[in-house]
């Protein structure tokens, strides 16, 4: 048999749990009860055999030492009625040989002395009742004993046990069914809380987020109903995010696409070749715009936070990926007249991602170049005795106090920053730093003129290799 996870409920878990120790105590009560009952009918019933067998013993006379019964037909008759049983005797003298009686009464495999002993026994194929005893029949002579038998069916004793067992069994029966019933509802009621719950949750649209009414849940189910609620709460929080971005992207796709359009439109439009040209140039630039901006979006969405799980860390050296990305930015810091720098001499180890890193580097030192003016220094620093810090430092513009945290969020840009960007470089900064778990700070430039980011990465586990 398979069990399904989904066979599991705690209706049947728990009914399991109190009904089956119910049925268990039925059962036990009705192996207690049946022997009980055949016990308690013996005892009633014994000791009137044993007083018939007593009396059949009164009837025994003696010649010498010889035993003889002398029942008068009168007095059998009288022993023998019973309206239910047939009753049988038999006496046996001391040598074995038969007083009296009735011949096929078995013997007794066993007797104690003095005692008499009552058991079950068979004549021919039905089942009797027995009484055996060594009796002596008469007290005033000392003669040898002789062994008197007397039996009985067994129908009166299995009336009275069948009595004692109905009207045992059946209230407790009753009793077990009521609770049974009783346990049943109880489960049930107990477990409607959960089922209004299950309702309330069921009923809800898929866009509403509101925490679900804790009144009325069960303790136990409370703090799960309190984690569900932190948990929408926490998804409000970022479907809100997310629709607030969708319509910002949108918002700041248009523009360009509406300028593209009508750029093309002019193009179109155009006779001359050479102002064809200028358009189609300006159309070029346009695009890339286009295409920077796309491309920033892509790289935001690659970075949210969620994206841990498809995080390539690996031990890396920072000292030299800065340097590859700023060689990188050589040709176009000479084309805005700003002389880029590097200082850094000696490998610095940290766990990364590579392509990640990369890109934080490439925004930074492209925000530094871009908005340096002409004949700006910009200079990339790698180092960090304790930590491995990578700082990126300008002598552009400096960035007012006021505006050292709202930089980093999406689409912000700074008033009267004329030229061109989208305002989502800081931002994915930012992300990737975070899920690197590294600490991003701006500081104004140790001269008072620009802007320092620093980058300041956690130690890695083990020491570099090699
Ligand atoms: N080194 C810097 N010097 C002066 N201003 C800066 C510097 N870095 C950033 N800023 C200001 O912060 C704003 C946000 O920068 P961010 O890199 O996020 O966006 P962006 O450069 O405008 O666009 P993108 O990087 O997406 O092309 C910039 O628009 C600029 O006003
Ligand atoms: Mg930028």
């Amino acid at each position: 048999m398979t069990v399904r996870l989904t066979d599991f409920t705690l209706r049947r878990t728990l009914l399991a749990w109190l009904l089956g120790p119910l049925v268990v105590l039925l059962l036990l009560d009705v192996a207690v009860t049946y022997s009980s009952s055949v016990r308690y009918s013996n005892e009633a019933y014994d000791r009137a055999l044993h007083e018939i067998a007593r009396e059949v013993c009164l009837h025994v006379r003696y010649d010498g030492d010889r035993p003889r019964l002398e029942m008068p037909p009168g007095t059998e008759r009288l022993l023998m009625v019973d309206q239910d049983d047939r009753i049988f005797y038999k006496v046996v003298a001391g040598d074995g040989s038969l007083v009296g009686g009735d011949p096929s009464l078995p013997a007794p495999l066993k007797l104690y002395d003095g005692r008499p002993a009552f058991y079950d026994d068979m004549l021919g194929k039905e089942r009797v009742r027995m009484v055996a005893a060594h009796m002596n029949c008469d007290e005033r002579e000392k003669h040898e004993t002789v062994l008197v038998q007397a039996a009985e069916t067994l129908n009166k004793r299995n009336r009275l046990a069948g009595d004692i067992r109905a009207s045992v069994f059946i209230p407790q029966l009753l009793l077990i069914a009521l609770a049974a019933i009783v346990v049943y509802y109880g489960v049930a009621r107990s477990l409607h809380p959960l089922q209004l719950l299950k309702r309330a949750v069921s009923d809800r649209s898929h866009l509403d987020l509101s925490p679900i009414p804790t009144t009325g849940v069960p303790g136990e189910v409370r703090p799960l109903v309190e984690e569900v609620n932190e948990l929408m709460l926490r998804l409000g929080t970022t479907l809100n995010f997310q629709a607030r971005f969708i319509a910002d992207a949108a918002h700041q796709l248009k523009t360009p696409v509406a300028g593209i359009k009508a750029q093309i439109e002019v193009a179109l439009r155009e006779q001359n070749l050479g102002e064809m040209q200028r358009s189609l140039a300006q159309l070029y630039m346009s695009a890339d715009r286009l295409s920077h901006l796309v491309g920033q979006l892509l790289s935001l969405a690659r970075n949210e936070p969620g994206a841990v799980e498809s995080l390539a860390l690996q031990r890396l050296d920072l000292n030299a990926l800065a340097l590859e990305v700023t060689m990188e930015w050589v040709p176009e810091a000479l084309k805005r007249n700003v002389d880029l720098g590097f200082e850094g001499d000696q490998p610095i180890m940290i766990k990364g991602d590579p392509h990640r890193l990369r890109e934080l580097i490439n925004n930074l030192v492209d925000n530094a170049v871009r908005y340096s003016q002409d004949g700006g220094h910009v200079t990339v620093r790698v180092g960090g005795e304790a930590q491995p810090q990578l700082s990126i430092s300008d002598d552009g513009p400096k960035i007012p106090v006021e505006e050292r945290q709202r930089i980093f969020e999406r689409f912000h840009r700074l008033l009267g920053t004329h030229t061109d960007g989208s305002g989502l470089g800081l931002a994915i900064v930012s992300e990737i730093a975070s899920l690197h778990k590294a600490q991003i700070t701006l500081e104004e430039d140790v001269d008072g003129i620009g802007n320092t980011f620093t980058v300041e990465f956690p130690t890695p586990d083990s020491p570099p290799p090699g």
